[in-house]
């Protein structure tokens, strides 16, 4: 099956085409084309939804036609569309799910709607698939990763700026919402206390460098509701406590460094003692680290450190980083192992989306 995937839920324009069949358990990426708008929200240290919409609007087609080019593929060539439909911004949702409606049309091909959420997940079963600890720029497997397949049941954490929940997988479609942040979502709480700081939005990336040069004794930051409320999550009680210590004192580099490296324990430390209190509990076979936080190194390492000390029989799962934040390949993916076709008549954009 080769799937044309689109996705403009939020500040990314992207478009891509992938190959693959259910049955061998992950998918091919044949091109994978994005455009952002990030460096026009980039004063405001937040999206500006008016202009995340008029930017998709811009990119969209050309977005496209270079994933048609990259991928050799025509029109025709295309089994179906998958479209992102939730949750996200209306305006950018609207871009994406209107252009993936017509060509629908006018190409005579299925849509297939999907939860960006699932995106996220379905990120995971992107070939190669990627043992999480394989760094930037090593080999994969010679086996192209295919021993490192999903195995269910799963326990699957989504770490991104909108979200932060943990969903457990028995198979392909059947799955539970287990819990999910009563508040901020973790990559929230890290764009917000970034800006206070300056860092560039989004602040991910920066505050991984300055946090791996922090001192881990100067600050122990709360870790909320860490042993309370099973699966959910609750992150502003921290971003508060940071943003208090930021007005405290002037910012040096090093005090910036430490608050980083404070804050950075303190989400990696709940979301790694919630996952595998999940994973522990549903006899978890993989767990699946997905959505954009999710690039962080240093949360990759101590999910598989921790696996290591427990001795669990536990495969860990995260994709490869360019698949983590918001890209058209997952959707497209998640199409392929989850996607129902569905007339375009029925598709509606949907900001409110979330697990079932
Ligand atoms: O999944 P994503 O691209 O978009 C949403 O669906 O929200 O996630 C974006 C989030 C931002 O909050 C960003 O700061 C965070 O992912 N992020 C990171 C890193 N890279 C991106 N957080 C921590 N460490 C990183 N390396
Ligand atoms: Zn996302």
């Amino acid at each position: 099956m080769i799937i044309l995937g689109i996705e403009s839920s939020c500040d990314e324009t992207s478009a891509a085409i992938i190959q693959g069949e259910k049955r061998n358990g992950f998918a091919e990426v044949l091109s994978n084309v994005s455009s952002t708008s990030l460096n026009l929200h980039a004063k405001t240290g937040g999206i500006i939804p008016e202009i995340a919409a008029r930017e998709q609007i811009k990119y969209i087609i050309p977005v496209m036609k270079q994933a048609f080019s990259d991928a050799k593929k025509q029109s025709h060539d295309i089994d179906a569309i998958a479209i992102t439909y939730g949750p996200g911004l209306i305006g950018s949702l609207l871009v994406g799910v209107e252009t993936a409606k017509t060509l629908s049309f006018v190409w005579n091909k299925p849509l297939i709607p999907i939860n960006h959420l699932f995106g996220h997940i379905y990120a995971n079963w992107i070939n190669p698939p990627q043992p999480s600890l394989i760094k930037e720029g090593e080999q994969y497997p010679p086996d192209k990763g295919e021993s490192k397949r999903v195995t269910f049941p799963a326990v699957a954490l989504v770490v991104s700026g909108g979200h932060t929940d943990l969903v457990l997988m028995k198979n392909h479609g059947e799955t539970v919402w287990l819990g999910g942040t009563r508040d901020d979502a973790a990559g929230e709480a890290i764009d917000k206390i970034g800006r206070e700081v300056h860092f560039p939005y989004p602040s991910g990336p920066a505050f991984e460098q300055a946090a791996a040069k922090g001192d881990p004794k100067a600050h122990r930051f709360p870790r909320p509701i860490k042993h309370d409320h099973l699966y959910d999550f609750s992150f502003s009680g921290l971003k508060t406590a940071a943003l208090r210590e930021i007005k405290k004192q002037p910012l040096t580099e090093t005090i910036i460094n430490n608050l980083a490296r404070g804050v950075q324990d303190a989400i990696i430390d709940v979301l790694t003692f919630k996952t595998m209190n999940a994973a522990i509990e549903y006899k978890a076979k993989s767990i699946l680290l997905s959505g954009g936080v999710s690039a962080n190194q240093t949360l990759r390492d101590t999910f598989a450190k921790t696996i290591k000390e427990q001795n669990l029989q536990i495969t860990l799962h995260a994709p490869e980083k360019i698949y983590s934040t918001d890209n058209a390949a997952m959707i497209a993916t998640a199409a392929l192992f989850t996607g129902e076709e569905t007339s375009w008549q029925n598709v509606t954009a949907n900001p409110e989306l979330y697990f079932d």
